[in-house]
């Protein structure tokens, strides 16, 4: 079953309830209010009744003096204690038989429903003692339609009735009109969905005004995760075909320095030497580049870290020897406590690190400081070198995929301009920062905050 239809339902269900239960209680107010109006009124005959009557009137005298009393439809009669009708008058005779006699001590009413040759009537029978010498001797009876009651109850049933139909017919309109109105921006965004699905094109929702109930709010996030999706989607297409030009040269190289040798075959070893020794430097540096391309698809993606308490110095220290064994630079470490401990993941760490020494060792040739320092908020670990420096104008563009400050210099230093992209990606993973701070001809130094977490 549909929703609107779901909710159009349930509503009208709800209002005929509802009606149905406002209509019982103001019928049987109604009721009760004719009905005791009517009792007041026979009550008041009934005294006038008892006053008129003398105790020495004859049968007769007495039977014309009830006669007086007599309404539409009724009958006054006077019983003995034993229920025996001593006086009656009547204008419906087939009434009073049908009501049976009953003495009481104690002023009472009741209501009957009478079934007659061709009708119901309502009946109203007020029974009121008549005492002699402090003693019940004789009762009053006093039989009346409820006239009023009767033409009253069917009005008043067929208002009733009318009135919760047209509820119900007003409710399962309205309904409809409210449903349509809370599933609308639903089915719109099922249409937009469908649409997205068929053609792959992402789309956004219509959005008429501001923002304000939570369907609309829905609209609004799902037009900001598709504004987030274009984002990834054309970050994506940018890598790809950033990652294509960069490996585009060393093959081609390769591929032409391999065309050489097919063709000239080791005739001149020398040169022959010097093609596979091109072929092997351009190989590798694919080689590096895919290593990095894996590294930031790695940072990329929003990862879970694998965080553990590391002890930075003895990691540093770790890193220090490991690249001047390799590389044959001094460099220095400097710290004041003898351990600092970070939460952080360790290898990523160590990769961030890395890539600002290897950036150092690149592009300086002196010493380079590396200095770890403990404060409140988190641990900052600078690397500093006095090498070329950045220009000005390009520091901000240091961060961005495979930009690189001197291209011509940069292909003979290796690098594939990933580096410190890299390097950011996992300092934002660690909710950490990453500064660069530099001087041309002077030296950089690099900043790297981790806070506590
Ligand atoms: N310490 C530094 N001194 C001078 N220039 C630097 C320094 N660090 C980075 N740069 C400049 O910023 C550019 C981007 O650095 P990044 O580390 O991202 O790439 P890369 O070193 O060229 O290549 P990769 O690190 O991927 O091998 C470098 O090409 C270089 O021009
Ligand atoms: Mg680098």
């Amino acid at each position: 079953m549909k929703i609107n239809t779901k909710i159009n339902l349930i509503t009208t269900i709800w209002i005929i309830c509802v009606l149905v239960i406002v209509n019982i209680v103001v019928f049987y107010s109604f009721m009760t209010v004719t009905v005791n109006v009517e009792k007041k009124v026979v009550l008041q005959n009934a005294s006038a009744i008892l006053e008129d009557i003398n105790h020495g009137d004859t049968d007769a005298v007495i039977e014309k003096k009830l006669s007086k009393y007599l309404t539409h439809g009724s009958f006054i009669r006077i019983l003995d204690d034993h229920s025996k009708i001593i006086h009656q008058v009547t204008n419906n005779k087939e009434l009073a038989n049908k009501i049976k006699a009953r003495f009481s001590r104690k002023t009472i009413s009741d209501r009957y429903l009478v079934h007659l040759a061709q009708r119901e009537e309502q009946i109203l029978v007020v029974r009121i003692p008549i005492e002699s010498n402090g003693k019940v001797i004789e009762t009053l009876e006093i039989g009346e339609r409820l006239v009023g009651l009767e033409l009253g109850k069917d009005v008043l049933l067929s208002i009733l009735i009318f009135c919760t139909i047209m509820g119900a017919l007003i409710s399962l309109i309205g309904g409809k009109w409210l449903s349509n109105i809370i599933i609308r921006p639903v089915s719109n965004m099922i249409d937009t969905m469908e649409e997205i699905e068929q053609s792959g094109i992402t789309k956004r929702m219509v959005i008429d005004q501001q923002p304000k109930d939570e369907l609309q709010k829905m609209a609004v996030t799902f037009n900001r995760m598709m504004d987030r999706l274009d984002i990834n989607i054309e970050k994506q297409q940018q890598f790809i075909s950033d990652a294509s030009h960069e490996l585009k040269t060393p093959i081609t190289v390769i591929k032409s320095y391999a065309d050489f040798l097919r063709r000239r075959g080791i005739q001149n070893k020398e040169v022959a030497l010097d093609a596979v020794e091109v072929i092997h430097s351009e190989a590798t540096r694919i080689q590096q580049m895919t290593e990095r391309f894996l590294d930031l698809a790695n940072t990329d993606l929003e990862n879970e870290l694998e965080k553990k308490s590391i002890d930075l110095v003895a990691l540093c220290k770790e890193i220090v020897k490991q690249l001047h064994s390799t590389y044959k630079r001094d460099l220095l470490l400097h710290y004041k406590e003898k351990t600092i401990t970070v939460i952080a993941d360790e290898l990523k760490l160590k990769q961030v690190i890395i890539i600002l020494l290897d950036n150092a060792i690149k592009y300086s040739s002196d010493q380079i400081d590396i200095y770890l320092e403990n404060q409140k908020n988190g641990t900052i670990i600078r690397v500093k070198d006095y090498g070329i420096g950045i220009p000005k104008e390009e520091i901000n563009n240091v961060f961005e995929r495979f930009y690189r400050v001197d291209k011509a210099r940069n292909r003979e230093t290796g690098g594939t301009g990933l580096g410190l992209s890299i390097a950011k990606n996992i300092m934002k993973q660690h909710n950490g920062e990453i500064k660069v701070n530099s001087t041309e001809g002077v030296g950089t130094e690099v900043e790297l905050f981790l806070p506590k977490d």
